[in-house]
């Protein structure tokens, strides 16, 4: 966008799920719909930003305005987000695979008559870290997402200081947020925290732009 109180400033969005493939027709992937990193997007550029939103698969359009970048893996992810530094703002909402398969089998692998299968994994890079604690193109602003059954704000303050963020939204899915709209989420940040009004998606999207606007002004 032109207009608005967020003109001029570049975000750079994470949203869904990654791929990991395991053969040339399997993988691990999760539940992530990619909705709340979405909202985000679709909000950000209503108010004026330049946004990018770097997506792993998912069922959704690309809201109006919106650059998407569409990749599989978390090593994909980590690479797009970089090559779109240096931004204003990211925001890291996408739900990124832990592990990745150590060896991909490049032919589709065949049942054998073995009743275990191990396959070894490795740790993928974390985006939300290495963006935090980029030496030369840090962001003004990175905000990071974190669910928790338990302990939410012990946890959340604990993640922002692991990841050297600026804000997480925390989020508690004890009560089962995935598919439900019920969604209790708290901003934790060096100020402390604050409750988030609102239920929705939405909601939390509309918070967090007035969140930016107040924070990069
Ligand atoms: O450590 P945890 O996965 O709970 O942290 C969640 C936050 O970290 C989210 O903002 C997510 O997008 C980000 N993340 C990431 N890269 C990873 C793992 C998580 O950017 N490999």
């Amino acid at each position: 966008g032109v207009d608005g109180p967020l003109a001029g400033k570049k975000v750079v969005i994470t949203a869904g799920p990654t791929f990991e493939p395991l053969d040339p027709v399997r993988g691990l992937t999760n539940r992530s719909s990619g909705r709340q990193g979405y909202a985000i997007a679709e909000k950000l550029v209503r108010d004026g930003a330049d946004v990018t939103l770097i997506s792993g698969p998912v069922a959704l359009p690309t809201p109006v305005g919106v650059t998407r970048l569409d990749v599989d893996t978390a090593q994909d992810m980590f690479d797009a987000v970089h090559a779109q530094l240096p931004c204003d703002v990211f925001v890291g909402v996408a739900a990124v695979a832990d592990w990745r398969a150590k060896d991909i089998a490049s032919e589709k692998q065949k049942k054998t008559t073995d009743n275990e299968l191990s396959i070894t994994f490795v740790k993928n890079p974390d985006i939300l870290e290495a963006v935090s604690k980029h030496l030369d193109l840090r962001p003004r602003l990175v905000i990071g997402f974190a669910a928790e059954t338990q302990k939410l704000e012990d946890y959340a303050k604990a993640k922002l200081a692991s990841k050297g963020c600026d804000a997480i939204v925390a989020n508690d899915v004890s009560t089962g947020v995935f598919g439900s709209n019920s969604n209790a989420a708290t901003l934790v940040d060096l100020d402390g925290f604050t409750p988030i009004a609102g239920q929705t998606k939405a909601d939390i999207a509309d918070f967090l732009s007035t969140y930016i606007q107040k924070r990069i002004s």
